[in-house]
C-alpha cells in the first residue's frame, strides 16, 4: 500500500521556506512526544499535481497526528497545536469538538496568505496490541484517511522519523492521480454525507478529472434513494448538513469553474439535493446564460452577490410555494428570502402592467418600485418583450434625471413643499418622454402646469 519515494525532499524544495520550517517545527514536537505526525489531504494532493518547479502556496493544511492508541493521547491534536502556538505566538488557536481537533490561523508570513492549520487526532479504535506492531501502527491512519472522501484526497505524507518523508496511499490515490479520476473509497460514502455529491463535481471540474464510473453509480443511486430528503427530515444534524451544502454551494458558485460544475451537477440530477422537483432543464439553462448577460451589463463592481444571484435563479425555477423554504432552508439572507417570496407576485405584476405601457415613464413607473436583484429575477423568468422592456429601463430609463432638481425649483421661487415631489415626478415623467429636453424646456413646462 505503500510508495516508498521520500517527499523530504520534495516538500523542502517546493514549499515556501517559512512553511517547510513549520512542518520542521511541528515535527519535532510530535517526535518529542512519541507520536507520528501526517500531513494529509488536499495539501498532499496539490502537491502531487503541481508542476515540479513550482512553488506551492499553501494556505490551508490539514495534519493528522497519531497517539500510538494510548488512550491518554485522545487529545494529542490539541496539545500539539498548543505547542506549535507557544513557537507562534501570533497564531490564533481554536480547538473544535471535545478533545480531537484544533486549528492555528495567523500570517506565517507576509508575503503568504494568511495560513490555517487544521490538526486532528487520528481516529482510532484502541487495540490491545503493543504499539510497536507496524501493522497496527499504521492502522489508526488508514482509518482515519478510509473516513475521507475521495481516492486523491486520502493521501498522506509521514513528517515524523522514522521513515519521515514517506507517502502512504492506502487507497490507490496515487494511481487516481495519474488517470484523473474522482473514486470515492467505498458504497456508503455518498451515504454518510450526500455534501460529497457536490464536492466530487467540483474536484472533477475544478481538476479536470472524470467522475470514475463506479463512484458516479454511487452518485446516482444516493440521489435515487432520496437520502438527501431523508437525512434533511430525519437527522437531527439536519441544520449542519444544509448548512455545509450551502458553503459547498457557493464554492461552487463562486468559482470560475461555477458553469461546468453546475452542468455536470444538472447532469447527475444532483440538484435534487435542494428541492426533490429540481431539474437543470434547458429552460434553467437559458435562464442561467440570461442571468450572467444581466450581471455582467448591470453589476460590473459586483456590489451583488454574484454566487447567491445564480443560487436565486435557480430557487426561482421552483415552483413558487417552494421558493421560500429552500431559500429558508439554505440559510439565504433575508432580503434573498423575501425576495424570492414576493418574486411572483412581482412578476405576475409587472406582466399584467408592463405590456399596456406605452410610454417611458408608464414603464418606469412600473418597474422602479423593485431593487436590481427582483429586475433580474424577473427578466430571467419573463417572455422576451417583458425582458426587453426591463433590460430598456435598467439600460436607459433608470439613469435619467430631469434638468431640474428641489434647488433649482426653490431658486426659481417654488416654495418648497408637498407639491415638490409631484413636480418633479412629473418634470422626470416628461423628460422621459421626451417632451422636456433641457432646462429652457423644464422652465417652461413648469410655467404651463405651474404657474408661479
Ligand atoms: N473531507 C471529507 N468529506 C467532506 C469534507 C472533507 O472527507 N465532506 C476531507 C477530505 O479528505 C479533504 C479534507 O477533509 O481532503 C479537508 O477538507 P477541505 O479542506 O474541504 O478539502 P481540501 O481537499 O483541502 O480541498 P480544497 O483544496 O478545496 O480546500
Amino acid at each position: 500500500y505503500r510508495v516508498s519515494t521520500s517527499f523530504s525532499t520534495q516538500l523542502r524544495d517546493r514549499l515556501a521556506p517559512p512553511l517547510w520550517e513549520f512542518l520542521a517545527k511541528a515535527s519535532e514536537q510530535a517526535q518529542k512526544r512519541g507520536w507520528h505526525l501526517y500531513l494529509v489531504g488536499g495539501a498532499v494532493r496539490d502537491l502531487l499535481l503541481a508542476d515540479p518547479d513550482e512553488t506551492l502556496l499553501l494556505s490551508d493544511i490539514d495534519m493528522v497526528v497519531d497517539g500510538f492508541h494510548r488512550s491518554a493521547d485522545v487529545g494529542a491534536g490539541v496539545e500539539l497545536a498548543k505547542a506549535l502556538q507557544n513557537t507562534y505566538p501570533e497564531a490564533r488557536l481554536e480547538v473544535h469538538g471535545q478533545f480531537q481537533t484544533a486549528a492555528l490561523l495567523w500570517h506565517l508570513d507576509p508575503v503568504l496568505d494568511s495560513l490555517w492549520v487544521d490538526i486532528a487526532t487520528a481516529r482510532t479504535e484502541f487495540y490491545p496490541y503493543p504499539a510497536a506492531n507496524p501493522e497496527v501502527e499504521a492502522s489508526s491512519i488508514r482509518q482515519d484517511l478510509y473516513r475521507r472522501d475521495f481516492t486523491i484526497n486520502a493521501l498522506a505524507v509521514r513528517l515524523t522519523s522514522p521513515r519521515a518523508g514517506e507517502l502512504l496511499d492506502f487507497f490507490g490515490g496515487l494511481r487516481d492521480l495519474r488517470s484523473r479520476q474522482i473514486r470515492v473509497l467505498h458504497a456508503n460514502s455518498f451515504i454518510e454525507d450526500p455534501t460529497r455529491i457536490y464536492r466530487a463535481v467540483r474536484f472533477a471540474v475544478r481538476l479536470g478529472f472524470q467522475l470514475e464510473t463506479q463512484t458516479e453509480r454511487y452518485i446516482r443511486y444516493a440521489l435515487d434513494s432520496g437520502i438527501y430528503e431523508r437525512s434533511l427530515i430525519q437527522n437531527s444534524k439536519a441544520p449542519a448538513l444544509q448548512t455545509r451544502l450551502k458553503a459547498e454551494l457557493k464554492y461552487i458558485l463562486q468559482a470560475p469553474y461555477w458553469k461546468g460544475a453546475l452542468k455536470l451537477l444538472g447532469d447527475l440530477e444532483a440538484l435534487k439535493c435542494l428541492h426533490s422537483t429540481l431539474e437543470l432543464d434547458d429552460q434553467l439553462w437559458k435562464q442561467v446564460r440570461l442571468l450572467e448577460r444581466c450581471l455582467r451589463r448591470f453589476d460590473p463592481e459586483k456590489t451583488l452577490d454574484h454566487w447567491q444571484m445564480r443560487l436565486e435563479v435557480l430557487i426561482a425555477h421552483l415552483a413558487p410555494e417552494y421558493r421560500p423554504k429552500v431559500a429558508k432552508n439554505l440559510q439565504l439572507p433575508d432580503d434573498s428570502i423575501k425576495r424570492l417570496q414576493q418574486l411572483d407576485l412581482d412578476q405576475a405584476n409587472v406582466a399584467e402592467s408592463l405590456p399596456a405601457c406605452i410610454h417611458p415613464s408608464e414603464i418606469t413607473r412600473v418597474l422602479k418600485q423593485y431593487g436590481l436583484p427582483t429586475l433580474i429575477l424577473i427578466a430571467v423568468q419573463s417572455q422576451r418583450p417583458i425582458r426587453r422592456l426591463i433590460w430598456k429601463y435598467l439600460t436607459q430609463y433608470a439613469h435619467i434625471q430631469p434638468p431640474l432638481n428641489g434647488n433649482d425649483l426653490k431658486a426659481l421661487g417654488y416654495k418648497p413643499g408637498r407639491e415638490f415631489k409631484q413636480m418633479l415626478d412629473h418634470l422626470l415623467a416628461a423628460t422621459l418622454d421626451g417632451e422636456i429636453r433641457d432646462r429652457a424646456d423644464a422652465e417652461s413646462f413648469l410655467a404651463k402646469y405651474y404657474p408661479l
